[in-house]
């Protein structure tokens, strides 16, 4: 079969696709983890390649993408499970199979256009819905709490923080203002008059919708949890694939990549080793894989990638 099969719909397109196939070179009968499965598109390809007695087990915290997961995945059961749960409980998973270690894990860090697409997920300012942003249904907390109930100091400091917003204090002291704010399009409409509008390419919200969907999601403390579990969920010679969406997720995955694969971490002033780490990696790609021109042009999601990937020593 091909990624061109008819079971392949494109709801989410792959980013770096072929990249991430190629690093984790499955094999039969190899076992592999898909810590955000989504709509499967990744893991369709991982299935197909480790064919005939290959097994993929996929997570992800979002009902809806399990659903289209499930449909689409369905022409290799049984082959493949699919658990709604957060990819930093894969060794939890993996101990419920059976599985002690596996060849290949692979994390999308992204959000899937099936998330984006869906006005009432409150992602998106490009169309109008709640201010929800979670990723599962049952985390406790949604944007419009946090907007609406966080001192105007903790929104500056997140939206700084997780954002990168130069502009953070003017934004959080906008919206204090104005709320309480119900929709994506009131919170877009806030945060637009209080940086004076478009300037670049841009639009003026994107970056406190970055940081509320990463506060919401605590998505950089779970990518923190989850890389040293995954180098002991994998067997020697299996393969870690990071794919990020921005710096601050990269520069997590970057630095533990880099530890990881060094036999000392003591500072390089000290003469002598009293560290007594030995790497458990190597770092395949020193410098991270990046879409082309010609998938950025044809999927605007690879614009911002980066690919990295590991190898259990
Ligand atoms: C970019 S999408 C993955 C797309 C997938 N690679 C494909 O080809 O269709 C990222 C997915 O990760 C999921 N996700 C985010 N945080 C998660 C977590 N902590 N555990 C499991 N899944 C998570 C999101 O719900 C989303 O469906």
């Amino acid at each position: 079969m091909t990624q061109a099969d008819s079971q392949n719909q494109p709801l989410h397109q792959p980013v770096l696709y072929h990249q991430i196939i190629h690093a984790l070179h499955p094999f039969s009968p190899g076992l592999y983890v898909d810590g955000t499965v989504g709509a499967g598109g990744h893991a369709w390809g991982v299935l197909d390649a480790c064919q005939p007695e290959g097994r993929l087990l996929g997570l992800d915290l979002d009902p809806q993408a399990l659903e289209i997961a499930n449909q689409r995945l369905s022409v290799f059961n049984p082959r493949v499970t699919l658990v709604q749960a957060s990819y930093a409980t894969l060794l939890e998973q993996m101990r419920r199979l059976g599985w002690q270690h596996v060849n290949g894990i692979m994390l999308d860090l992204g959000v899937s256009s099936i998330q984006l697409d869906r006005p009432e997920r409150g992602f998106s300012f490009l169309s109008d819905g709640p201010l929800d942003m979670r990723f599962s249904p049952e985390q406790p907390t949604t944007a419009e709490e946090m907007v609406n109930t966080f001192p105007e100091a903790d929104l500056a400091d997140l939206i700084w923080r997780y954002g990168e917003e130069p502009q953070s204090r003017r934004i959080a002291r906008a919206i204090a203002t104005a709320r309480p704010l119900y929709t994506t399009h009131e919170l877009a409409e806030v945060v637009s008059r209080a940086t004076g509008g478009r300037r670049g390419r841009l639009h003026p919200a994107t970056r406190t919708f970055q940081a509320l969907r990463i506060a919401v999601n605590q998505e950089l403390q779970t990518i923190e949890t989850v890389l040293p579990l995954a180098v002991k969920a994998l067997a020697p010679g299996g393969r870690l694939a990071v794919l990020t969406f921005h710096s601050l997720e990269d520069r997590i995955v970057k630095q533990f990549i880099r530890r990881e694969s060094k036999d000392c971490i003591c500072p390089p002033e000290q003469p002598d080793c009293t560290c007594q780490h030995t790497a458990s990696v190597i770092d395949i790609t020193r410098h991270p894989i990046v879409a082309t021109e010609e998938e950025k042009l044809d999927n605007p999601r690879a614009r911002s990638a980066h690919l990295r990937i590991a190898e259990k020593r």
